[in-house]
């Protein structure tokens, strides 16, 4: 302290820090005897110990460890202890009458004689009542946000500044299936951002760190049990002490379920739109033409000679505009249905001939009917035109020869699967599959396919009404029609018709739908690239007891096989995405997991699928759609098989 030499009188400096500083200052004798306090402490305690007052001998001291504190302090150590709560007005003995609850912190340094012994002990005594005042409320008010947050329907996520995971509430553990305690520290690409996402999401990382203030964003994101889902993400960034950025908040919710149920919808709309729209149309175009046609028959015979050519041409015209008409009605629903009791089989083979001539040498028809087929309900005359227009659409789809698959079968639309087609009641349906080993459709095709106009034949070839009648005409039946196609390797559409049933069956029918499908609890590995199908799927098989991993892809799957992971079965779609087949899929599994069993799912119906040569006969396969009941029998008869 060589710059307090030229002070006069160093008394009066530590005389006025007694008297100012914001901290209690006592002095003890080595007996006990408090002999010196000033302003603060009193200020703190209510007033100053009673005259012959001594620590060693006070219980409450001992018991706040300032008695011990004393004694460190008078054999030469500095000794702090952790704040305590005190309220002097408890204290019998020290007659306080004012005073007020304090949490106080206590330090102790020995004072020394001429001796160089310790002869007092000075006690400095911080009031740190609102620190502490503080600190508990935030503690509790930190409770109170968790406990909200973790209530919060909506996952709420925390980023720090290198964009690792600081937090994550019990919403976000639902969604990606993974707890806090995993993630905790780690960063989201490979955990649950995709790799095709990723540079996505480090822009809009780089542009909030760089002060955007939000950013709104709907991704594809993985997670722990291998799906993929759909979420919404709404992200701030945080900014703290000189505006430093110091992370993320992130609100996410998983909208996959949402979002496939409003495509569906809209899909729907759209249809019913369309349809309203072409069925007033067509309905006004429809008189029009009816007197065209009833004045150009009239005019027909009664004009000259050199006009009638003319005329006949006219009529010509008018009569396939009349034709177009009554497509144009059959998809809006508006035409006049004869239904009737039908036995498919019978119309197909029927129309055999016709067919053979109609496709010509380069198609090869093969016909699989079922022996043991319902009675259909519905309108003959529409039937043979919906199998002549999709047989047609397979010719046209196998400029360079193929094979056409025509089966009938039971079908039995469960709830389940009227669940995820809109406007399909679950019941039996009599179901005619025309499958072909054509060019297919592009996923975008397949999407407008029903739309009437659409067409993606060259003008003066496609109307574009075919499909958009046979749609129009299943849904006027109580039917439904669905496509499976993949672009190069061909296309399988079914036409539901409803089973005619009789009240003996009817009543007999709930016995049926109740059996019970045995599970069990092995792991399956579902590979299917239709998130909407892969979900319905993976949900069926946990319903009935199964672990269920997830892939889309073929890397992923390899990923997967890689992976230490137990896999009792693997579940594919013969046709994937990306070049592999299901069937190359199983083959390389194999190398890795020599004892993997399989189960082959297609739109495309097994007879169709086998003979093009995308699977061997024998091996496990089930058509699309199944019902719950096959998808357990299959699953379970595979896994019971022999190895
Ligand atoms: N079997 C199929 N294989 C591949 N693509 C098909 C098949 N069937 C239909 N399509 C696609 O769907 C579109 C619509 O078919 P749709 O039958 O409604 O009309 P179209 O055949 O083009 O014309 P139209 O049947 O009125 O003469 C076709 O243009 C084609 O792109
Ligand atoms: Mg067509």
């Amino acid at each position: 302290m060589a710059e307090l030499s030229g002070i006069a009188d160093p008394a009066a400096l530590l005389a006025g820090l007694f008297a100012h500083v914001p901290v209690g200052f006592q002095i003890y004798t080595a007996d006990g005897y408090s002999v010196l306090t000033n302003p603060k402490f009193r200020e703190i305690f209510g007033g100053e110990p009673p005259p012959g007052y001594n620590a060693l001998r006070d219980e409450q001291a001992a018991q706040l460890g300032v008695i011990d504190l004393i004694r460190r302090a008078f054999a030469g150590e500095t000794v702090t202890i952790p704040a305590f709560w005190y309220d002097p007005r408890d204290v019998r003995h020290v007659h306080v009458a004012e005073g007020r609850r304090v949490a106080i912190e206590i330090t102790a340094f020995p004072l020394r004689g001429r001796d160089g012994r310790v002869s007092h002990v000075a006690m400095v005594h911080k009031d740190v009542t609102a620190d502490l005042l503080a600190q508990a409320e935030r503690g509790a008010l930190t409770a109170r946000l968790e406990m909200m947050l973790d209530r919060m329907p909506i996952g709420c996520l925390l980023y720090d500044a290198e964009f690792r995971f600081a937090y994550w509430n019990k919403a976000a553990e639902r969604i990606f299936g993974y707890r806090f305690e995993e993630v905790r520290g780690r960063h989201p690409f490979g955990l649950i951002t995709p790799t095709a996402a990723q540079p996505r999401v480090e822009g809009i990382f780089r542009e909030l760190a760089a002060g955007r203030r939000e950013i709104d964003a709907i991704a594809e994101n993985m997670t722990k049990d291998g799906r993929t889902i759909l979420c919404e993400w709404h992200d701030m960034p945080l900014f703290g002490a000189e505006n430093r950025f110091t992370g993320i908040l992130a609100m996410c919710q998983d909208v996959t379920e949402r979002h496939a149920t409003e495509e569906r919808l809209r899909q729907s709309e759209k249809m019913n739109a369309v349809g309203q729209l072409t069925g007033g149309v067509a309905h006004d175009f429809n008189n029009l033409l009816t007197v065209v046609i009833g004045n150009l028959d009239l005019a027909v015979d009664r004009v000259q000679p050199e006009l009638q050519p003319a005329i006949e041409g006219a009529l010509r015209a008018a009569e396939r505009g009349a034709a177009l008409v009554r497509q144009m009605l059959a998809f809006s629903r508006r035409q006049t249905l004869i239904s009737e009791t039908l036995d498919l089989n019978h119309v197909v083979a029927g129309m055999e001939q016709m067919l053979r001539r109609t496709l010509g040498e380069d198609v090869e028809i093969e016909m699989r009917l079922s022996s043991s087929l319902w009675v259909a309900l519905a309108d003959r005359a529409q039937v043979e035109s919906a199998l002549l227009n999709l047989a047609i659409n397979a010719r046209d789809a196998m400029a360079a020869g193929g094979k056409l698959t025509i089966e009938t079968d039971n079908a039995h639309l469960d709830a389940d699967y009227a669940a995820h087609n809109t406007e399909v009641s679950p019941g039996d349906y009599v179901a005619l599959a025309v499958s072909d080993t054509g060019i297919g459709m592009t996923a975008e095709v397949l999407q407008h396919a029903f739309e009437p106009f659409f067409t993606t034949k060259e003008v003066g070839k496609g109307t574009g009404l075919g499909l958009s009648m046979i749609y129009g005409f299943a849904k006027q039946s109580q039917g439904h029609v669905k496509i499976y196609s993949e672009a190069g390797h061909g296309t399988t559409v079914r036409l539901y018709l409803p089973r005619k049933t009789t009240a003996e069956e009817r009543a007999a029918a709930p016995a049926r739908a109740e059996r019970r499908s045995e599970g069990g609890s092995e792991t399956i590995l579902v590979v299917e690239d239709d998130a909407d199908v892969r979900a319905f799927v993976s949900g069926q098989l946990r319903d009935l007891g199964y672990r269920v991993i997830e892939a889309a892809d073929g890397p992923q799957v390899q990923r997967i096989l890689e992976s230490d992971e137990p896999i009792d079965l693997l579940f594919t779609d013969v046709v994937m995405p990306g070049g592999m087949t299901g069937r190359q899929l199983a083959e390389t599994a194999r190398t890795r997991r020599p004892a993997l069993k399989a189960v082959f799912t297609s739109g495309y119906t097994e007879n169709s699928i086998v003979h093009q040569g995308k699977l061997d006969r024998g091996v496990s396969f089930l058509a699309k759609p199944f019902r719950r009941q096959d998808l357990a029998a299959k699953v379970r008869e595979t896994l019971d098989e022999p190895g």
